[in-house]
This record gives structure tokens, C-alpha cells and sequence, in this order.
């Protein structure tokens, strides 16, 4: 739970688009968390929110085990509002009459607004929303008003009339509802009378004597990786503690082209940090001899990764804090609404495994914080842009990109390739918009002609994708000139490739990286 005086509280009753009610009241500089549906109100007693909202969800608020939280959110006397399934669970828990269809009303439709006064104030007459939704609510016009209608539903949204309640019947977070925005906004700040305090700035300072509070006067260590994110941790913990956080990074030989050399400058001479550099490459790269299988790679990387860094933190005497880079949809991943175990697709590397291995106590000033929130961030702080718009790039390195037994040779191979599609896509000024951009090494030869020479080389295939938050992607649609350029100055400039091939495959269901 946040120390903030002003935020909103979201539950989750376990719709995909949970997340993106998040970002849309932050949009609107208001702070917000996501709690389970279950969560013990007394936690709102201590520290109230300025407003609830409930969120949409896959159930029927009939079916058994329906995830409901109590009718108590009612007496908290806090605005409240429930978001389709939020709607329907907040409509019943005040007793109004909730059907159960048959068939889910889903898509567009037009919303007739009847009563403009505070959540639809300021909008058009009629508006189009993105209706998702079985149940429905009905005959509830002695305890209700309604406040908007479509074709198929005479109850798009209702206010309650005597409590702070709202209900919209469809979704006013995604981008089909194109004035939802403006919805949450009205709700905000007419009816919650937010202030809009959620300023990047304000977060470093709350975040910084957080951190010095936590720390005291111990010490703390952290593994940068020359990403956004861990660097950014740095420079929060850094601008609280100063020479007392100790930042390791270590090359593990699966870095891309001039990478270590880029981040040991720029922590070193920019930052200043107290940074220590291991070159593990020959470790890793030894452990990795001959194996194919792509989970043992990523496990091995993984538990080499905290043999170096149990090895260098031993060298620091009284270091009893880990800094860690988790970002917010970590953490709600990792939570369940209907608490089964999300299917594992790959074992993703980050220090996660460190600090139960270690006995350190962890700091994770980026856990309530959305990925372009931590750019935000890292701007505020100084980072160039070569590290603030940085590509994401995980930890297991460019083993996941080189498909089957890693030769050493090879790997420059795969870096040069990767080298051109980041510098050509870069100098088309095409990067805008793009999630990643990278080449990955196939073990597969095939046929060519250079000159009047028969060829029998490797391919290179070439992933660019968009995305917003690497949990579903789509393959980019490059201009076919760019492509070109890329393939020829692949085939001509890296000795031992003669083929490129374009990957269009979205997530899912196929994953951004190849292993
Ligand atoms: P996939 O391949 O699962 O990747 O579609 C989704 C996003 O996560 C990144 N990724 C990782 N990041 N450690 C990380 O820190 C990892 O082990 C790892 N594996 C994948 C990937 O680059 C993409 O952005």
C-alpha cells in the first residue's frame, strides 16, 4: 500500500483490461493500485482512497465462486464505480435486479446519454463505447438513475440515488470507447474531487525518502543491467543514499555489440555511481557449451548469473538491502484473481531467484510503476535518450536469439546482423512506435549464389514488433525498402550469411523472442 494522500483504489475481478483502467486514471494525474477483489477493506480505513472503482471481469455474478468483495465498500463513503461486471456486482450488493443472459452483448454501440450532470458532463449526446458484457441489469429505476442507454440496453450506465455509486455497463478504458478518457476524468475529479497530484516529480521525492527511510543507514546493492529499469533504480537509490549503493554489472558474453563498454562509460563517467564491472563472459559462455534445449539455457544463465553476484556481494561488507527493477505489471501478473497458476511459457531471468539465495531484504521503488512511467522517470533523472527509449533486452541475452548450442564464433555473427537492423531501423527514424528490433541466428543453411560461388550459410531472421507491454505483440509492417536495405547489408557485409527472412508471427501465439 502507497503512503500517497490522494489515489484511487481499483479491485480486480479479473478482466483483461484491468491494467488499462490504471493507466487511464493516472493519464488523468491521479494515482491509483490495483487490489484484489478480496482485499480487507480496514486497508481503505487506514489510509482511505478518494475513490473505488470496480473492475469488469469474465464471471456472471451468478456463477458459483462469482469473485464479490462485501457490501461494506458502500459505507466507506467513498465514490465508487463498478465497470460492466463492477457494474452488475455493484447493482446486485445494492439490491437491484441483475439477469442473467444468454448471450453476451460484445462490440461497438452507441451510447445515448440522458443525464449529463458529473460523469457524462461535458460529453456529446450520443458516444461510442465498447460494450463487453452477459449479465444486465433491470428494472432498478426505484434505486437508480439512468444516465445513459443504447440500443440493447436501457441501463448503459446508472448512479445510484442516494449513495456515491456509479455503473457503466461498457468499458470506458479501452480505445474503443474513444471519450472514455474524459469519463474517468469527470469521475475523478467531479465526483471523487481529486486535486491531480500524480506528478513524476513528486513520486522521486516521495520515493527517495521512502527509500531513505527503509534504508537507514545500511547499505544497498544492485545489479544494473543498462536497461531503463535498473537503471533507473539506481539513480533513485543513488539521489537517497549516494556511495552506500553498490551497482554490479556483469557482461555475461550474450551482450549485444559494444554494449559493455557503452554502459561501464556511462555509469562511470555520467552517474558516477560506486560500480563495479565483472566480465563473466568465459562462465557463462563455457556452461553454455552444447546445450541446445532452451530452458536449460535460460536456467543456466539464471543460476550462474547468482554464483557471480553472491561471489561480488560477498567482497561488501554490511550489505543487507537488494534493489530490484519490478516493474507494476510484474507485479500484478503475479497475482491471480481466481488464484490458479498462470501456465509457465518460459523461465524469464531477471535477479528474481537472488534474494531468498542471499538473505538480502528487497527494495523495488518501480513496483507501482507502468514501463513509460519509468522512462518518465529516468528523463526527470538525466538519462540520455540511448538509455530512456532503450529496447527492452532480457536477461538470458542474445542466447534466447541464437538458436540451438552457442558457438563462439557464430555469436559475432548474430551480433554484427543484429547491429545493422538496429542501426538501419534507427536511421530510418522508424524506432517510434516499435517495442523491439533484433536479429535472431537460425541454425538452418541453405542454398545461395555470391558472385558465381555456390554458398551454403546460415540464416538470419529479422523480429520487430509493437507492442505496449511485451504480453501481446504484432509484427511491424517495415516499408519493404527498409526491409531490403536491411536483408542486403546483412548478406553482404556478415561473412557466413546468405539468407534473411522477415518474422510475421503476433503474440500470441508465438512469443517475441525465439526461446
Ligand atoms: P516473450 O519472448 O516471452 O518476451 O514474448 C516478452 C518480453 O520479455 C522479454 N524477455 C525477458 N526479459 N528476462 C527479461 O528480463 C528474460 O528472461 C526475458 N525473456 C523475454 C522479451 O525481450 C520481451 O520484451
Amino acid at each position: 500500500m502507497n503512503n500517497l494522500s490522494e489515489y484511487v483504489a481499483i479491485l480486480d475481478f479479473g478482466s483483461q483490461v484491468t491494467q488499462l483502467i490504471a493507466r487511464r486514471v493516472r493519464e488523468n494525474n491521479v494515482y491509483c493500485e490495483i487490489f484484489p477483489y478480496n482485499v480487507n477493506l480496514n486497508e481503505f480505513k487506514k489510509n482511505p482512497p478518494k475513490g473505488i472503482i470496480l473492475s469488469g471481469g469474465p464471471a456472471s455474478v451468478y456463477v458459483k465462486n462469482a469473485p464479490k468483495c462485501s457490501a461494506e465498500i458502500f459505507s466507506l463513503g467513498v465514490p465508487v464505480l463498478g465497470i460492466c461486471y463492477g457494474m452488475q456486482l455493484g447493482c446486485l450488493l445494492l439490491n437491484a435486479d441483475v439477469k442473467s443472459a444468454k448471450e453476451r452483448e460484445y462490440g461497438k454501440a452507441f451510447c445515448e446519454i440522458t443525464d449529463a450532470k458529473d460523469l457524462f458532463s461535458g460529453l456529446p449526446a450520443k458516444i461510442q463505447v465498447w460494450m463487453s458484457h452477459g449479465d444486465r441489469v433491470e428494472n432498478i429505476t426505484k434505486q437508480f438513475s439512468i444516465l445513459a442507454r443504447t440500443e440493447n440496453t436501457a441501463y448503459a450506465a446508472v448512479r445510484h440515488k442516494t449513495l456515491p455509486f456509479y455503473g457503466v455497463q461498457f468499458h470506458p478504458e479501452v480505445v474503443h470507447t474513444p471519450l472514455g478518457s474524459k469519463i474517468m476524468h469527470n469521475f475523478l475529479y467531479n465526483i471523487c474531487r481529486c486535486k491531480g497530484e500524480w506528478k513524476m516529480s513528486s513520486y522521486i521525492d516521495a520515493m527517495t525518502a521512502q527509500i531513505k527511510k527503509q534504508v537507514g543507514k545500511g547499505k544497498v546493492i544492485c545489479a544494473l543491467s543498462g536497461g531503463v529499469d535498473s537503471s533507473v533504480v539506481a539513480l533513485l537509490i543513488h539521489k537517497a543514499i549516494g556511495k552506500r549503493l553498490v551497482c554490479v554489472f556483469v557482461d555475461n558474453g550474450l551482450l549485444r555489440k559494444n554494449e559493455a563498454e557503452a554502459v561501464v562509460s556511462l555509469y562511470r563517467k555520467k552517474f558516477r555511481l560506486n560500480f563495479y564491472f565483472v566480465d563473466a563472459t568465459r562462465l557463462f559462455l563455457n556452461a553454455l557449451k552444447n546445450v541446445t534445449d532452451p530452458e536449460k539455457k535460460r536456467k543456466i544463465i539464471g543460476y550462474k548469473f547468482i554464483e557471480v553476484f553472491r561471489k561480488k556481494a560477498k567482497e561488501f561488507k554490511g550489505i543487507k538491502f537488494l534493489a530490484q527493477g519490478t516493474l507494476y505489471p510484474d507485479v500484478i501478473e503475479s497475482r491471480s484473481v481466481w488464484g490458479g497458476p498462470t501456465s509457465k511459457i518460459k523461465s524469464h531471468h531477471n535477479v528474481g531467484g537472488l534474494p531468498e539465495k542471499l538473505g538480502f531484504e528487497l527494495i523495488e521503488p518501480l513496483k507501482y510503476l507502468f514501463k513509460d512511467e519509468a522512462r518518465l522517470i529516468a528523463k526527470e533523472l538525466g538519462m540520455p535518450d540511448s538509455v530512456t527509449h532503450r529496447q527492452p533486452f532480457p536477461g538470458p541475452g542474445l542466447a534466447v536469439r541464437f538458436i540451438g548450442a552457442i558457438n563462439e564464433g557464430q555469436l559475432s555473427v548474430l551480433r554484427e546482423a543484429d547491429e545493422i537492423v538496429r542501426i538501419e531501423i534507427e536511421n530510418a527514424g522508424a524506432q517510434k512506435g516499435l517495442w523491439q528490433y533484433f536479429a535472431v541466428l537460425l541454425p538452418v543453411q541453405t542454398v545461395g549464389v555470391m558472385g558465381d560461388e555456390r554458398t551454403y550459410q546460415n540464416t538470419v531472421a529479422i523480429r520487430v514488433v509493437e507492442s505496449l507491454d511485451g504480453m501481446t505483440a504484432d509484427w511491424s509492417k517495415l516499408p519493404h525498402e527498409l526491409l531490403g536495405r536491411i536483408s542486403s547489408r546483412i548478406i553482404n557485409e556478415v561473412k557466413g550469411v546468405n539468407r534473411v527472412v522477415y518474422d510475421i508471427s503476433t503474440k500470441p501465439p508465438s512469443t517475441i523472442e525465439w526461446e
